[in-house]
This record gives structure tokens, C-alpha cells and sequence, in this order.
């Protein structure tokens, strides 16, 4: 059981003070009763919450697939430049969010937000090889050398290892790669194919393990991952 305004500023970007305003105003029905009452004691398994007229769903976490679009950073807030936080859309903003993992300001794609902390470490330590899948165009051709390097594991200059990782032609284009990595260090698909001696020129995000982005989904839009989504996060990877 729950005070009803902390309940309501929980599901929102709203403050405290804002929900108990919303309850003050009449605005919210328990049960479909008229609530005036801010710590009115909610169980949010049974009771019946409405604001302005709309059913609020509980959630204790949400997890967002957002089509990040290049020229934001994958941070909550930054000095100079605008972050994925910045442009959700109003129904997804709610305390908490973050990006669980981090693109490029450049790369586009698949980013995850949440407020669950705990799924967040899950999907991004290093220990579980969650794979993820890029789509590479880039300004020279796909070798055979490059593509038996890319296995072997490429050596950064400065003498860190990568796994092992997939380079495949996308399509049979000779300058789009699909890249299949399941780690995550510091720009490391551009720096894998600079090792190569090609550059990446664009950069998406196709998939987190068996997650892929929602092809439907326009750049700079955001939607609701199911559970079966978050659970596909976690099966079949390479590793
Ligand atoms: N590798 C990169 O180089 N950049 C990204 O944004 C993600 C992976």
C-alpha cells in the first residue's frame, strides 16, 4: 500500500507537488470515486486509478525502445547538447529515465530507456555477451582479411583486445557491413574498421540480442518494450 500522490508523481515527470494539485482539483478517481485525499492509501494490484478521466496503468519500471536519430547524446542531461531524456515524447517521460547503454551522437538506432536499474546492469555486463548488431556503411570495401580479422578478435592500437566478433556483408554491397559485437567499449565498431584501415561514414543500431528495432518505428520515436521484448534481450546470442 501506497500514499495515492506519491503513487501518481511515480508514473509521471510530475513532482509530488504537481500530484497532489491533480488529487486537490477532483481530478482523480480511485475505484471510480472522486480522491481528494493525497495519502489515500492505493493497492496498486486492485485499485482502480483514473486521472482526468483516463485509466493510469502502474508500472513499477518502464523499459522504451527509442529509434535514436544522430545529434542527440545518450546521456539524462548535458551542458552543450540535447539528450535522448530531452526528446521523449510527454507520455513516456516519467523520474528515473536513463539510457541503458550508450551510441554514438552520430549513431542512430536501437537505444534502450529505462528506470530499472537492475536490468539495465543485466543487459550491459560485460560477463553476459549480450550481442548487439550494427549496420555499418562504409567508405571502402569488405575483405575477406577484414572479415577473418573481425573473427580472430581486432587489436586496438593501443593494444586492447576485442572478442571475437561478425563482419558480413549486408545484402552483398561490398560497403555496408552487418556487425555483430558482444561488448561495448568506447566507439568500438568505428575504431574496429579504422584498425582495418576503412572509416565508418553511418552507423545504426539493428538489434540487442534478439531484439531488433522496430522497422516501423520512425527515427526520434519511442515505444514500449512487452515482456516477451525484454526477455528476447537475453536468448540466443553468440557467445
Ligand atoms: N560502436 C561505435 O563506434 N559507435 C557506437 O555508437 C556504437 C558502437
Amino acid at each position: 500500500m501506497d500514499r495515492l500522490d506519491k503513487i501518481i508523481a511515480s508514473q509521471s515527470a510530475k513532482g509530488r507537488k504537481e500530484a497532489q494539485k491533480l488529487i486537490k482539483s477532483g481530478a482523480v478517481r480511485i475505484n471510480g470515486e472522486v480522491c481528494k485525499k493525497i495519502d489515500f492509501k492505493i493497492d496498486v494490484s486492485t485499485d482502480k486509478i483514473e486521472v482526468n478521466g483516463q485509466a493510469l496503468r502502474y508500472r513499477e519500471y518502464v523499459y522504451i525502445m527509442m529509434n535514436k536519430p544522430a545529434g542527440v547524446v545518450s546521456a539524462t542531461e548535458d551542458k552543450h547538447d540535447k539528450t535522448v531524456i530531452d526528446i521523449l515524447p510527454e507520455e513516456f517521460r516519467r523520474k528515473g529515465l536513463f539510457p541503458a547503454g550508450r551510441l554514438d551522437k552520430d549513431t542512430e538506432g536501437l537505444l534502450i530507456i529505462t528506470d530499472d536499474g537492475d536490468f539495465a546492469h543485466r543487459m550491459l555486463s560485460p560477463k553476459k555477451h549480450v550481442d548487439k548488431k550494427y549496420i555499418a556503411k562504409l567508405d571502402g570495401e569488405i575483405t575477406e582479411e577484414m572479415i577473418k580479422k573481425f573473427e580472430d578478435g581486432i587489436v586496438f592500437a593501443d593494444g586492447v583486445c576485442c572478442l571475437p566478433a561478425r563482419l558480413e556483408r549486408f545484402d552483398g554491397d561490398k560497403m555496408t557491413a552487418v556487425v555483430t559485437i558482444c561488448e561495448g567499449k568506447f566507439h568500438q565498431v568505428k575504431k574496429m574498421f579504422a584498425v582495418c584501415g576503412v572509416n565508418v561514414v553511418h552507423l545504426q543500431r539493428i538489434s540487442i540480442g534478439n531484439l531488433y528495432l522496430d522497422s516501423k518505428l520512425p527515427i526520434g520515436c519511442c515505444k514500449l518494450l512487452t515482456n516477451l521484448d525484454k526477455e528476447l534481450i537475453f536468448i540466443g546470442n553468440i557467445h
